[in-house]
């Protein structure tokens, strides 16, 4: 008989066919009463699939008294509440490393278009603008400039790695100094004071909340860029808006943002940013490869086995 879990949000259909193969799946996200759908689950459900935003909060997990296992769909686990999962001793898993090529090809793409302004120029082509203004305006160059990685951990060292095959230099800012070979600055103002270009690449939740503040980016000036990948929460997100509006800094590049995917509608006519809509992992290949993780993680606990990935 297969174990029966709780799908938390709606996952990719990939990785829901696997699911599917494997449990007996119970769709949190379609039921029309949550409370009656947990009650009637209470009693046999020990493991749960959610999707990074979706998480799992300390009432889903007081809900269900038998759960042994979150398995997520994600690095970033900042939706989960692992206080509260600890506490009940149930593990928390998460989908590292497998992501880290695309992530990282999609923050080297923000600084890209933020700085030779990419997007700005196929539009200027595409309103017939090149026959009758002339040449696209000239932009910046990435060769010679500094990127200040704020939170070098796996993604930001893969980012690094590309960023010097453009001729960047790289500084970093992280809670514990690593054995690289890269400037450290001692905080976020300083990182931002140095470097040209920031890109936040930290996790997400309580602790980095809103780290990226009005003196981070005083620190970075008119000339400097801005570029997360991480999550919204890290940035104080009216604040940016206010100064890409004034012109405090250059520009923006943001794959993630406050209140996803209802983003403040002030976004859409913000001419110096780029804005992607969180498509970091987003390729068949990368997100097959998390929801394996994810598909792996509960087969492992359910045959008694320790996880692959968890969340420490
Ligand atoms: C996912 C991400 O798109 O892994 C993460 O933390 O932000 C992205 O790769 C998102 O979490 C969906 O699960």
């Amino acid at each position: 008989m297969k174990a029966e879990i709780i799908v938390v949000g709606k996952i990719f259909d990939v990785t829901q066919a696997k699911l599917d193969k494997e449990f007996a799946c119970h769709k949190l996200y379609e039921a029309a009463d949550k409370a009656a759908f947990l009650k009637s689950l209470a009693g046999k459900v020990r493991a749960l699939a959610t999707f990074g935003p979706n998480g799992a909060d300390a009432a889903l997990m007081d809900a269900l008294p038998k759960l042994e296992i979150i398995s997520n769909f994600g690095v970033g686990v900042d939706a989960i509440d692992l206080a509260a999962a600890k506490q009940r001793r149930i593990i928390v898993t998460n989908t590292p490393d497998v992501l880290n090529e695309c992530v990282s090809d999609t923050a080297m793409a923000l600084v890209l278009d933020t700085l030779r302004r990419f997007p700005a120029s196929e539009s200027y082509l595409r309103s017939g603008y090149w026959a009758t203004r002339g040449a696209f305006p000239l932009t910046t160059s990435l060769g010679g400039k500094t990127l200040g990685i704020l939170g070098l951990g796996r993604i930001g060292e893969s980012i690094a790695r590309r960023a010097l095959a453009f001729g960047m230099k790289i500084r970093y800012h992280n809670r514990n100094r690593k054995s690289v070979p890269y400037a450290y600055d001692a905080d976020a103002v300083a990182l931002a004071k140095n470097s040209d270009v920031l890109l936040v690449a930290t996790p997400g939740g309580a602790e980095t909340s809103k780290i990226v503040d009005a003196r981070v980016l005083d620190a970075l000036g008119p000339k400097g860029y801005l570029v997360n990948i991480a999550r919204g929460s890290v940035v104080d997100e009216p604040v940016l808006l206010r100064y890409l509006k004034e012109g405090r800094i250059a520009g923006a590049g943001l794959d993630v943002f406050d209140n996803e995917p209802k983003i403040n509608p002030e976004w859409f006519g913000i001419e110096n940013a780029v804005l992607y809509p969180h498509v970091g992992s987003a390729t068949v290949e990368t997100r097959t490869a998390m929801g394996d993780l994810q598909v792996e993680n509960l087969r492992l606990h359910g045959a008694g086995k320790p996880v692959k990935t968890p969340v420490t």
